[in-house]
């Protein structure tokens, strides 16, 4: 009998539904060879709906998508609505309220792609980032006094407890794990961890104690090496092959995936998964809501389409996903994209789609 996954769609603003009708295309394709089939249902959450009703997304619709196996988003953001309501709204009240307390982000150069890094290559850039998707501070914690006068203060709390640490970094060493048995590459190089434990000596020291300890007692077989953020910005320019697998807290994941994002080759290539390992994930392309794109299908649909992948892989459909993932990379390695820039691709939105659906 086949098996079935019940998927929740937000196609959401801009680009959104354009690059998610291409990654369905993509997905669905890949699963009938596999004998897999996906149920869509598509939820209208994003600006257009915010403008109408005021509503962003409603506790109901979290506890709908408990039912659901998995849910892809295109992407949240509409230049007619003020910055932070949707994403804290939407992409935020998702992350926290399904607890999906791991963003899943593969920084991967295929071949065929340009990075900006001069005299690096796809064997040099391949590796992983897991970003703790939940704390931080991202948690909320802080606020202002004497607002609008000139003694006005505000703070911003970045909170972790050890439970939530400690919950990051055992998806962090079984990822790697999984990545050692694949591939001998791999399992030379160690787990990082990112932080900034010269300055921040309270949280820097609970991830640091907790990498130790876990990987002392758990994961003795991993090597281990740990990177200040401002360094690791450095080495994912001039050393990015000494990656692959980063581990860090919310915000030095937040901005060192953009960073990772560029190094293999843009936004129109990287995807993310926001995983809640024991429930309901959602997964995501980088890029944003692209408005002065939207509807011109020029936007690149490979971070969806490899987003779509990630889900497959994160469901356990691991053929699905390396399907998925061989098609894209033949692709690219066709030399018949001639960017992935948006407008620059040399092909349409749809044009595209159908190429990789073609390749699996
Ligand atoms: C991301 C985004 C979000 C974040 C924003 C839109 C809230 O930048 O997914 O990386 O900061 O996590
Ligand atoms: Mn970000």
């Amino acid at each position: 009998m086949a098996k079935s996954y019940n998927i929740a769609l937000i196609p959401g603003d801009g680009t959104g539904p354009e690059v998610t009708t291409e990654a369905k295309k993509v997905l669905d394709a890949a699963c009938a060879k596999h004998g897999v089939k996906i149920n869509y249902q598509a939820f209208d959450f994003g600006g257009e709906r915010y403008m109408k009703t005021g509503e962003t997304l409603p506790d109901s619709a979290v506890e709908e998508f408990k039912k659901f196996d998995s849910i892809f988003l295109g992407a949240i953001g509409h230049p007619d609505v003020k910055p932070g309501i949707l994403e804290l709204g939407i992409l935020l009240k998702a992350r926290f309220t399904l607890d999906q307390y791991i963003n899943l982000r593969p920084v991967k150069l295929y071949k065929g792609v340009e990075t900006p890094l001069r005299d690096k290559g796809p064997e040099d850039i391949d590796f992983v980032v897991v970003r703790e998707n939940t704390g931080g501070i991202y948690t909320g914690m802080g606020g202002t006094v004497r607002e609008n006068t000139s003694e006005e203060a505000a703070t911003q709390i970045m909170l972790y407890d050890r439970r939530t640490v400690d919950r990051c970094l055992k998806y962090a060493f079984e990822y790697k794990q999984r990545r050692n048995k694949k591939c001998a590459k791999y399992a030379e190089k160690p787990i990082t961890l990112i932080h900034k434990r010269n300055v921040l000596t309270y949280t820097g020291d609970l991830w640091w104690r907790a990498f130790n300890e876990m990987g002392d007692s758990q994961f003795a077989d991993i090597k281990r090496d740990y990177n200040h953020i401002d360094a690791a910005n450095m080495w994912f320019v001039k050393n990015p092959e000494w990656f692959d697998l980063c581990v860090t807290e919310n915000l030095f994941g937040d901005i060192i995936t953009d960073l990772g994002a560029m190094i293999q080759g843009g936004l129109g290539i990287a995807a993310g998964g926001n995983i809640n390992p024991q429930g309901v994930s959602m997964f995501e392309p980088m890029g944003g809501s692209a408005p002065k794109y939207t509807g011109k299908d020029v936007i690149n649909p490979l971070a969806a389409i490899c987003a779509a992948g990630l889900m497959m892989d994160t469901l356990g459909e691991t053929k699905v996903a390396e399907n998925i993932e061989k098609a894209v990379s033949d692709v690219l390695a066709s030399g018949k994209i001639k960017s992935l820039a948006a407008g620059k691709m040399g092909m349409g939105t749809k044009e595209l789609g159908d190429f990789v659906a073609k390749s699996l």
